[in-house]
């Protein structure tokens, strides 16, 4: 008789030209009746330096998957592996440690501490991880989003898209291996908008990272190299299938 042995955690073994790796990723929240299946079984493989769309309707679970793949909230059940790093085996004391160099993320409200000038919003993170050199590295940032002029301002003397390009630095300092960015424009006026989504585009590259961005918006979505729709948390589409 064949003995059957456990087949090898795909999660803690990923390829290293992969950066997101899930295998049946579910995320469920409330009990009994008050329970919500919104993510129900994602299966999904990116490679390092891709850039990929994340499409699908209001409530479709984007943002519940990127805040799992990018290891804020933990899945309810599946495999991650991001950057090689397997989340979903982590609490949260190791997520928050793992993200650090593979994480950057890019939220529609930007999320500045107004108590904080730009430098201070990019390079206080860095600082609190230990990185040497956080306010040179922060100020370099800021000149790479077109920023040198405003270390001082705080973010009440910025403008939407200013505020913006201070997020990106922020997110692109550690030098994450992911960008993860939620609607970044979702807050901004169209020829702004167009402007940090090229900025985007323009770090990505600079630094090779991987770009996964949610959107409403076809042509964004067509700039990527791939796109991925989701529906009623499953993946309907997917433009590399
Ligand atoms: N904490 C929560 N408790 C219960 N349900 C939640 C919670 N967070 C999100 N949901 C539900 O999960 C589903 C997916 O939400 P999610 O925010 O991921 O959608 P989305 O695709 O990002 O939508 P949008 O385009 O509007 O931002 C929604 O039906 C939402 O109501
Ligand atoms: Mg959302």
């Amino acid at each position: 008789m064949i003995q059957k042995t456990a087949a090898p955690s795909d999660a803690a073994t990923v390829e290293p030209h992969i950066a997101i790796a899930a295998r049946n990723v579910t995320l469920s929240l409330g009990e009994g009746d008050a329970r919500v299946d919104i993510l129900r079984g994602i299966d999904l493989s990116i490679t390092k330096g891709k850039t990929v769309a994340l499409l699908g309707p209001s409530g479709s679970g984007k943002s519940s998957l990127m805040a799992i793949l990018s290891g804020l909230e933990r899945a309810s059940g599946g495999e991650v592996n991001i950057a090689g790093a397997d989340f979903g085996a982590m609490n949260e004391d190791q997520l928050a440690v793992a993200r650090r160099g593979r994480v950057g993320i890019v939220l529609q409200a930007f999320h500045l501490l107004p108590t904080m000038t730009a430098l201070e919003n990019v390079a206080v993170p860095l600082e609190l991880d230990g990185q040497p050199d956080p306010f040179d590295i922060a100020a370099k940032e800021l000149k790479a989003v077109g920023l040198g002029d405003r270390l001082g301002h705080y973010p009440t003397q910025l403008s939407g898209g200013e505020q913006q390009r201070v997020a990106i630095a922020r997110a692109m300092a550690s030098r994450p291996t992911i960008i993860f960015a939620d609607e970044p424009t979702g807050n901004l006026d169209g020829a702004t908008g167009e402007k940090i989504i090229t900025l985007l585009f323009d770090r990505q590259k600079a630094t090779a990272a991987t770009l996964l961005i949610i959107t409403h918006d076809p042509e964004l979505a067509k700039r990527c190299d791939r796109i991925i729709e989701l529906r009623d948390g499953l993946i309907e589409r997917d433009s590399a299938a």
